[in-house]
């Protein structure tokens, strides 16, 4: 008889073929037989200029390859540069800090580093992490993989509006049969709607968090994943709402994931950092401590040279204003294929998710897997989720945007 597994029992059976990357090789495949003018690929997560080039910020491209050859290979320290730690802060509130607060950070390689951090640390082994039902399936992986899963709670009503109904419910829900709960929002810009929480939808979660938070036995994690937080409208407004977690108790921890990876494009060199805010300075203390602890205990240190760069670009005005004016191009080219999109979709009667901003753009559909299938037909490539599919407007030029919501459409 054949052995068919050696993999440990929590291990055994898990992975599979990427659904992203399925995709984006059959769209692959398709430009090779009909050239890429002719094929839609609106699977992939990264910013494609009008000509289809891979898009980087120079200023960045230009600095990164100034750093010595120390600064681009040595080790970085475990939990992180100290300038870098302080630049992630800074770049992240850019003076909206809630007052009276604490803030320490730890670098990890990008968002998902810091998510993985926060699900470990932050929660017992089984206990479930609270999570919209449109997500990015990283989520659900990273819980999984630490032994943990996850609840979802309904995002949009059937009218396709964001209510924090289903949210609050959840959370009391879980709360009853765990102390600690984690929950993680994907917000300015959320993958994979385009969805920005508002600053009312923050007073009234606040609110709810501050009556769950006196019961002192629970642990309330705000995890804030906002990679996309550049992307989604002028920084000073978009920060703004950062300012509302101020007068929390001891037992609510903000959590934000900061990530490189799209607000410097630079997606592949993994910088990012798990940032902890609190009125205690002893729980931001033991944030510090048992975050770095994991960096040690599994990936050890981070991109030594990403960090030098964002260090350096945010204490220097020069260089800042640069990467913000060169970042805001590419905001304002994504926008504007979105807004054609969004126009052509509502003259269409094409529904779609409420979008904000940001990369993704989602189709809510009874059969996704069936309607990405029929899409490829018009050689149309988009990702199928559970309950939609998600076009990837970051990607697609803007001579292809007009005419695809109808064609869309048509073919669904
Ligand atoms: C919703 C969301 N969160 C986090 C990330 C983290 O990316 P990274 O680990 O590259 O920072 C991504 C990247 O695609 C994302 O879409």
């Amino acid at each position: 008889m054949g052995i068919h597994t050696l993999a440990a029992s929590h291990a055994t059976g898990k992975g599979g073929p990427d659904a992203v990357f399925a995709v984006s090789q059959k769209a692959n495949e398709a430009i090779a037989r009909l050239g890429k003018e002719k094929v839609v690929n609106a699977s992939i997560g990264a910013i494609f200029d009008d000509e289809g080039r891979f898009a980087a910020l120079d200023t960045v491209d230009r600095h990164y390859r100034r750093l010595s050859k120390d600064e681009l290979m040595n080790y970085a320290p475990i939990a992180g540069l100290p300038q870098y730690l302080q630049a992630a802060i800074d770049f992240t509130f850019q003076g909206n800090q809630p007052a009276n607060t604490f803030a320490r950070a730890v670098a990890t390689p990008g968002g998902t580093g810091a998510i993985h951090h926060v699900v470990y640390n932050y929660t017992e082994q089984g206990q479930k992490i609270l999570i919209p039902d449109w997500y990015w399936g990283p989520y659900q992986t990273i819980a999984n993989e630490n032994l943990r899963d996850v609840d979802a709670y309904r995002m949009f009503n059937e009218k396709n509006q964001f209510t924090l109904d289903p949210l609050q419910k959840k959370t009391q829900e879980l709360l009853q049969v765990q102390d600690n709960l984690v929950t993680i929002f994907n917000t300015p810009a959320h993958n994979p709607t385009g969805y920005s929480m508002t600053e009312g939808d923050w007073q009234e979660a606040i609110r709810f968090y501050k009556e769950c938070a006196r019961d002192q036995s629970k642990k309330i994690i705000l995890l804030l994943d906002m990679a996309y937080l550049d992307y989604a409208g002028p920084a000073q407004e978009t920060r703004k709402f950062l300012k509302l977690f101020t007068g929390l108790p001891d037992n609510i921890l903000i959590t934000i994931a900061f990530s490189m990876s799209k607000a410097f494009l630079i997606y592949g060199m993994r910088s990012g950092a798990l940032i902890g805010v609190s009125p205690s300075q002893e729980i931001v203390e033991e944030f510090a401590q048992v975050n770095a602890y994991s960096n040690r205990a599994t990936w050890s240190n981070g991109s030594r040279g990403a960090q030098r760069l964002l260090a350096d670009i945010v204490a220097d005005p020069q260089l800042k204003r640069q990467t913000d004016e060169e970042r805001d191009k590419f905001y304002s080219l994504i926008k504007n294929r979105a807004d054609i999109f969004v126009r052509e979709a509502k003259e269409a009667g094409l529904v779609m998710l409420p979008y904000h901003a940001g990369f993704f753009i989602t189709i809510p559909v009874g059969d996704p897997k069936a309607a990405a299938e029929k899409l490829t037909g018009s050689n149309i490539f988009v990702v199928p989720l559970k309950k939609g599919i998600r076009l990837a407007v970051c990607a697609l030029p803007t001579y292809q945007i007009p005419g695809l919501a109808k064609r869309i459409k048509e073919a669904l």
